[in-house]
């Protein structure tokens, strides 16, 4: 860790870098924070779903969400560990116990569904990801990402076989990447890239810039999942606005039919994860 940490304190912007080890110096890392980003946890091996990882990652949540409850209560706090489904309600319950849960506040960043989703429709329609817009929305694992592919802009206008297999692709791209790197863990530089835009992202929000939106798993009552990403403006605080669903063709919605109860599965595994670490 301070390897990392040296390492990083050479990148030439402003702001300090510090390095901290293991659980004892987990209140003094985030006090007085504003904003905590969490991207520790054991990552998935070939054939793993991203639940699996619960048993190993859930900790994180309980310990990391407990250290912010104690030390810098109210902060954003933003989780790339997996699995995001639930650990992001386990979090949720975790402040809740500590009286300092605020939904606002506490986001699971799903930024490299979108991330993928303007790269591959980029690629397909032989223009710059940069220029394709489109909201992702969902959770973080298989069928539970849903690309809007009918509301991409510019226009996605491809046939129902092709537009099939490109949301397969994007729900599956994890696993793409945990398969070729063969056991060596997964993916971490586009990671990387999408935390880091989501983190820009959130600090413009809390700079008091307008109109900062991104897609993010929070809690949410647009639809039954208690957690579910959809397209949010950032402000001040975290979550400034939810904005409406998207529109969604009839199978969209369909794929939306069968993603709740999972959704709904997995922040109730996540809630009882906290529950029982708390006892
Ligand atoms: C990803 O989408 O690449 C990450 O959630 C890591 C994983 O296990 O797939």
């Amino acid at each position: 860790m301070k390897g990392i940490a040296a390492d990083l304190s050479h990148v030439s912007q402003k702001g300090n870098v510090t390095g901290f080890t293991g659980d004892v110096e987990l209140e003094p890392v985030v006090r007085g924070a504003d904003l905590v980003v969490v991207a520790a946890g054991m990552p998935r091996l070939p054939g793993m779903q991203r639940d699996q990882l619960m048993a190993a990652n859930g900790g994180v949540a309980v310990r990391v969400a407990t250290a912010v409850s104690n030390a810098c209560p109210g902060a954003l706090l933003a989780f790339i560990t997996n699995p995001v489904n639930m650990i992001v309600p386990t979090a949720a319950e975790v402040l809740k116990a500590h009286g300092v849960y605020d939904p606002r506040r506490l986001f699971g960043i799903t930024t490299l569904d979108v991330v993928r989703s303007k790269k591959f429709i980029g690629d397909s329609m032989n223009i710059s990801p940069n220029d394709v817009h489109i909201p992702v929305i969902g959770g973080h694992a298989g069928i539970t990402i849903l690309p809007l592919l009918t509301q991409c802009q510019p226009k996605f206008k491809r046939g129902l076989e092709e537009t099939k297999q490109l949301t397969h692709r994007i729900q599956e791209a994890g696993t793409e990447v945990v398969n070729a790197k063969a056991g060596k863990g997964s993916a971490t530089l586009s990671m990387a890239f999408a935390g880091a835009h989501f983190v820009d992202s959130l600090l413009r929000g809390i700079g008091g810039q307008e109109g900062v939106i991104e897609c993010v798993f929070v809690a949410s009552d647009l639809t039954e999942a208690p957690f579910f990403a959809s397209p949010l403006e950032l402000g001040k605080y975290g979550v400034k606005r939810y904005l409406p669903l998207p529109q969604m063709s009839d199978s969209e919605r369909e794929s939306l039919d069968k993603l709740l109860p999972v959704l709904q599965q997995n922040a109730n595994e996540g809630i009882e994860f906290a529950r029982k670490s708390l006892k």
